[in-house]
């Protein structure tokens, strides 16, 4: 269906596509260090991995992509994720050597320049500070942790030992959100922004069994925090182990409001619960969650609702910046995103660029960086690279920046810090939906 005959979209408005990012001049000053030149160095970077679970193996399988990147050892605790992960390197020429507890692994690699944790969520700040303080550079999954004051000890020991640490909320190395960002600053899309609006929205609460010939043993288990291979495996339902919904899926989409409004959220009213996914006793995490947010930015206050539901996957997963002006609708999903303008609006003047292709025969809703035309009429060249960049997935692109940093000494896409203020913000829904009052942010809280 044609995006102005979409049943959602009152008559009147018009509204334009960016899925491989819009055409604008300006927003190759906006991105730093992201893919749009080549590497200038591409030695070799010893690498290991520590939990090397679905995701894991996926960033695996993606730094395996970047030149130079070596795997020389695997970390985890289940023998049979250690058997796949080394023979998914094998098949790449990569010799890693296997370990089952991290403090062998730091003991005999000494030559180690980077380590990715991919591991639970609660286990995230002991490996990636034990990392940093054997002086290994470290990739560690979002979300930081599943509490406030684990995750302040990440931003210290990076702090302490000046070695570089990514979290993983790889949207912040993904040129299309960059370039919505331009356009919310400085295009104006939205004009002054009074609401945000996100969700992540599936039919499936992730649920996950084992090969029933390849269980970890109990007394492993034990050793390493499990109460069973229900637990190793299904961790995100219980609070000991994981944040919950908003901490696994929110935490993505809180940051870039975070990140595009400019702040932390002053406030956040929330409810959930576990209400359908009852089947398992002793499982603790809610299932759906919804949440009222409230920023203070520099323009007014903005507004924003979000959710994570877990039994209807209604519109997927989204962001959507909502102005007196205009809407911005971004996804990680590769396929959304969009402008919707209000008819009310003033004509801006990236207006005429999208006019000036449309004459020129091609499809105006379809603006994408790689047709933006240089003002003699001629493709941009460096606006193809970075088309071909935002076409990347996120989490390659993120590892990209991570092992350009160290190579080159550029800026990280996601800090300790950064993350931080994300682990507070999406932690204390949680608190707000216990309480069942509005929890207040202060200021000082994002700060360690
Ligand atoms: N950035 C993203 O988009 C994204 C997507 C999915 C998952 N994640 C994050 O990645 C992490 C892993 O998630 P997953 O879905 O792959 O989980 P998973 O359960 O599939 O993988 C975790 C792995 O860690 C191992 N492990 C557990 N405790 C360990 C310990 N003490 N030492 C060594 N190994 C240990 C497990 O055996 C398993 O192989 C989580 O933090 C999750 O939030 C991020």
């Amino acid at each position: 269906m044609p995006p102005n005959e979409s049943p959602h979209l009152p008559s009147g408005l018009t509204r334009r596509e960016f899925v491989q990012t819009t055409a604008a001049a300006g927003l190759m000053m906006t991105i730093p260090a992201l893919a749009q030149e080549p590497p200038k160095n591409t030695d070799d970077l010893k690498v290991a991995i520590i939990g090397p679970g679905s995701q894991g193996r996926l960033l695996m399988t993606m730094a395996l992509k970047i030149p130079g990147i070596r795997f020389v050892a695997v970390c985890d605790i289940w023998p049979y994720h250690q058997r796949y992960a080394r023979n998914i390197l094998k098949k790449y020429g990569h010799q890693a050597a296997v370990y089952t507890d991290y403090r062998e692994l730091l003991a005999k690699e000494h030559d180690l320049d980077a380590v990715i944790v991919a591991t639970p969520d609660w286990m995230h700040v002991e490996h990636a500070t034990a990392c940093l303080k054997a002086g290994k550079h470290v990739y560690c999954e979002k979300e930081v942790s599943n509490t406030i004051e684990k995750a302040a000890e990440l931003v210290k020991v990076a702090r302490q030992t000046g070695k570089l640490c990514q979290v993983g909320h790889q949207r912040r190395s993904q040129p299309r959100y960059w370039h919505s960002l331009k356009m919310i600053e400085k295009d104006k899309v939205c004009g002054r922004i009074t609401h945000v609006y996100g969700q992540w929205n599936r039919t499936r609460a992730l649920e996950r069994g084992w090969p029933k010939k390849h269980p970890l043993d109990a007394e492993t288990l034990k050793r390493f925090g499990y109460g069973s291979m229900e637990e190793l495996r299904n961790w995100r339902w219980y609070r000991k182990y994981s944040g919950g919904p908003i901490a696994d899926l929110g935490s993505h989409q809180l940051d870039i409001f975070n990140w595009f409004l400019k702040t932390p959220p002053r406030a956040v009213l929330a409810s959930g619960g576990l209400d359908y996914y009852t089947q398992v006793p002793g499982r603790n995490w809610y299932d759906n969650i919804e949440t009222v947010y409230e920023w203070q930015t520099a323009a007014g206050v903005v507004r924003g609702m979000y959710q994570v539901l877990n039994t209807t996957s209604m519109g997927g997963f989204y962001e959507q910046f909502m102005g007196d002006e205009g809407t911005l609708v971004i996804s990680d999903d590769g396929k959304t995103g969009y402008v919707v303008r209000e008819v009310t609006a003033k004509r801006r003047e990236w207006e005429d660029e999208a006019d000036k292709i449309e004459k020129m025969g091609r499809d105006a809703i379809e603006l994408k960086i790689g047709e933006t035309l240089t003002p003699e009429g001629k493709k941009d060249p460096k606006a193809q690279k970075l088309l071909e960049a935002s076409k990347k997935d996120s989490r390659l692109l993120h590892l990209e920046n991570f092992f350009r940093a160290i190579r080159e000494g550029t800026p990280l896409s996601c800090p300790p810090d950064v993350a931080f203020e994300t682990t507070v913000t999406v932690l204390r829904a949680n608190e707000a939906v216990e309480s069942g009052c509005k929890v207040k942010f202060k200021p000082e809280e994002f700060t360690v």
